[in-house]
């Protein structure tokens, strides 16, 4: 399936020069919901990740990250921005494509030796992820690898993050 046909892009948003990768148009498209988790699971299990728990970003990776969590029967751990998760939390500060942030997953949803999965909606430099993988770090969990939807090649995101196997669906 043509999965760059179902995103839409949109020049200059949210800020002049940055053209922005509408995932909402793959999303309401029924066979391409169905396709693209369906895609990113079978590359998961191809590479033999087994995970524990899938960690996704808040927003975009909770919504691939919880229905790939459930097909590969691991459990679903969100990482949210700051202020929203009511117990105990670890965090880091990150940077974004445009501008910076700060993100926790509570402190009791990994332990040590956790086999996990980072999944977001898209790649750009690579700081939500490599964030992420820090908080991970600080626990002691074994970061089996990354799946994104979306991969913005230029911007070299994955030179940022860690040594593990990273899948992406569609590269720009
Ligand atoms: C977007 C996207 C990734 C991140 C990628 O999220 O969903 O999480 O940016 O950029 P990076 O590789 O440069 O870190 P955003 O922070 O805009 O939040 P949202 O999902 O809530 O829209
Ligand atoms: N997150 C960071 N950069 C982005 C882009 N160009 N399109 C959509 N989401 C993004």
């Amino acid at each position: 399936m043509d999965l760059k046909a179902l995103i839409r892009d949109i020049p200059d948003f949210p800020k002049p020069g940055i053209l922005f990768r509408d995932i909402t148009t793959l999303l309401r498209d029924r066979d391409g919901l169905r396709y693209t988790i369906d895609f990113l699971a079978q590359k998961c299990i191809d590479l033999d990740f087994q995970p524990d728990y899938v960690v996704g970003m808040e927003s975009r990776g909770f919504i691939f990250g919880a229905p790939l969590a459930y097909k590969l029967e691991a459990g679903f751990v969100p990482v949210r921005k700051k202020g929203k998760l009511p117990a105990a939390v670890h965090q880091v500060e990150y940077e974004l494509e445009y501008g910076t942030d700060m993100l926790e997953m509570h402190q009791d949803a990994l332990h040590v030796g956790s086999r996990v999965l980072i999944v977001d909606d898209l790649i750009a430099t690579g700081g939500t992820a490599s964030a992420t993988a820090q908080l991970l770090e600080k626990i002691g969990c074994e970061l089996v690898g990354f799946g994104f939807i979306i991969e913005l090649e230029d911007l070299q995101g994955r030179k940022n993050l860690p040594d593990v196997p990273i899948i992406s669906l569609v590269q720009y």
